[in-house]
Parts: C-alpha cells; sequence; structure tokens
C-alpha cells in the first residue's frame, strides 16, 4: 500500500498578464504548500482504475474520467504503463473543493507519483513533469510542494529558499468559484498591472521575515473573485480586524487565507472568523510543506 500525502496551496504572489490564444493567461506566482493537505491511499490491483472519495463535499464529485485523478493515473498507464496495470485509489479530502487551494491538481499530482511507484515505472521526473503539465496547470507544483516560482500557465516551476514557517488562518466559503469565470472575470475588468514578484519578496521568505512577507502578499484575481462574491470584503476585513498581518484571496478563490504572526495568533483569528455567516469553515494551517511518498 502507497500513502501520498500533497498540500494545499495558497499563492502569496500571483500576477496575470493577457490571455493567450490558447485560451490560458500568462502567469507569475509564488506557490506555498501548507499543512491542510489531502491523502492518496493507493492499492495496485489487475487492469481496473477505481476511485473513492471522503471528506466534506465529496458526495458532488464525480469519480469516473471526469474526476483529474482518475485522469492523472489512465494518462500515466497509457504513456509509460500496460494495460493490465491497475488501481484503487481512495483519497481522503481536507483541502476545500473549488476553493482556489489546488485540490483536484493536488490529487492528481498524488495518483502521478502513487501510480508510478505502484507500478515500478520507469519514469524520469521531467517526464511526470510534463504528463503533470498536461493535466493542469497546478499539477507540476504539486508534485513536490514547498515553496516555488511558477511561470508561464503556472507550470514551469522552480523551488525558492524558505526559512522559518508562515502561519496561517484560512476561512472557507458556503460555495466555490469555478476558475475560468474569475478568469474571466478578471479580463472583463481590465487585467492586472501588479509588478511580479520581486528579489526583496524571494530575500522576505528566504529570512522567514514574516512582516515583509504581509507586505509582499498579491493576488491579481481578488478583484475579480470579490467582483463574483462580494461578501469575501467582509470576511478579508474581519481577519485583519482580528490579527492577521496580512489577508488575500487564495488563487482563483473564494478561499481567504490570513498571514499570522505566530500559531497561537492564527487560532485566534480562525476563531473569530468561524463567527461569521458568510463563512462555511476555517482551519489553521503553516507552511511550507513538500509533498510526501510513503511506502508501508
Ligand atoms: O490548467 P487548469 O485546467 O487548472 O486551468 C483551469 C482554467 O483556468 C483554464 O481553463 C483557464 O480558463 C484558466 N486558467 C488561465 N490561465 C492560467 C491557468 C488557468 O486562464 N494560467
Amino acid at each position: 500500500m502507497i500513502r501520498v500525502r500533497v498540500p494545499a496551496k495558497i499563492n502569496l504572489s500571483l500576477c496575470v498578464g493577457a490571455q493567450r490564444d490558447d485560451g490560458y493567461h500568462d502567469i507569475v506566482t509564488v506557490f506555498h504548500g501548507v499543512d491542510l493537505t489531502d491523502e492518496l491511499i493507493l492499492t495496485a490491483t489487475d487492469s481496473r482504475i477505481s476511485l473513492t472519495m471522503t471528506g466534506p463535499g465529496t458526495d458532488s464529485l464525480p469519480t469516473d474520467e471526469r474526476n483529474l485523478a482518475v485522469r492523472a493515473a489512465l494518462l500515466l498507464r497509457e504513456r509509460f504503463g500496460t494495460p493490465q496495470m491497475g488501481a484503487q485509489l481512495r483519497i481522503r479530502k481536507q483541502i476545500p473543493i473549488a476553493g482556489g487551494m489546488a485540490g483536484g491538481s493536488a490529487n492528481a499530482a498524488a495518483v502521478l507519483l502513487g501510480c508510478a511507484r505502484a507500478w515500478a515505472l520507469d519514469t524520469r521526473t521531467s517526464e511526470l513533469h510534463q504528463l503533470a503539465a498536461e493535466l493542469g496547470s497546478d499539477v507540476p507544483f504539486a508534485l513536490s510542494g514547498g515553496t516555488m516560482l511558477g511561470r508561464g500557465r503556472g507550470h514551469l516551476v522552480e523551488a525558492l529558499p524558505h526559512g522559518g514557517r508562515l502561519h496561517w488562518a484560512l476561512a472557507l466559503a458556503h460555495q466555490g468559484l469555478s476558475t475560468p469565470d474569475v478568469f474571466r472575470r478578471f479580463d472583463q475588468l481590465g487585467g492586472g498591472a501588479h509588478p511580479p514578484a520581486t528579489t526583496q519578496f524571494f530575500g522576505a521568505l528566504a529570512s522567514a521575515d514574516v512582516a515583509r512577507v504581509a507586505v509582499g502578499l498579491h493576488n491579481d484575481l481578488q478583484a475579480a473573485a470579490l467582483d463574483l462574491m462580494p461578501q469575501l470584503a467582509g470576511t478579508l476585513a474581519a481577519g485583519e480586524q482580528l490579527g492577521a498581518l496580512a489577508s488575500l484571496v487564495s488563487g482563483s478563490g473564494p478561499t481567504c487565507a490570513f498571514l499570522c504572526p505566530d500559531h497561537a495568533a492564527a487560532q485566534r483569528v480562525a476563531a473569530g472568523l468561524a463567527k461569521l455567516p458568510q463563512v462555511g469553515g476555517v482551519h489553521v494551517a503553516s507552511g511550507p510543506v513538500k509533498t510526501a511518498v510513503v511506502v508501508d
């Protein structure tokens, strides 16, 4: 049996360019894996690929080819395996669904890593990255986690030095947001003009200077997410009143992330946010966290 623990991500900085001919947007982003994780438990079987999911909201998710986790197993088998290779995939979800924290991408990355191990495939890291990029823009980051600079669609990733830990309170909304809808609204609102993260911000991460990290947090998609879900503005403001150093929408939202001075502060902020009617749930998390493969 193989277990893969894969983190949710927050984009510490997300700068979005114009829409490309292929419909995607060039982005420059800083991905940050946090210890709000999904777990894949995988058993190799004969030929059949099956998926079950447990956790909040998973009843609404398909478990056939419409699920990115199943598509990941099929793609890996098609390119590097044989039709006889099968897998029973069980995913325990904690990462919010359609929450802007790359939960679906995390699951696909876990399946690539887990199945490559279970089927004893001779795949190079670069080959897994290629498949990951085909599956989705955030999947290459999820193969490794940690803190990474992402370019292109977000799929070209390189590790960034990260000293110390960042402590977060997370506020979930009652409903999700569709990533394509948020990018579309971003275009309608006229795009973004914020410069990408600088070496100063990378220096703040490397030296674990939380105050300077707080100043550098930025998300170009935030205005679009707020436009689609105006109540998020109240959530962001409330978290800062409760003691967060800074707040931002995570990725395409609607999860809001609050950078806090320490774990105790993150717990206080999360407890306060949990009382807001527009908040559907809270978590306390810290990062950076890397993806881990454990063979039992
Ligand atoms: O790559 P992924 O399938 O996760 O992207 C989902 C959607 O988000 C895309 O279809 C596109 O509408 C939007 N997107 C984008 N630019 C990116 C990443 C995603 O426009 N860099």
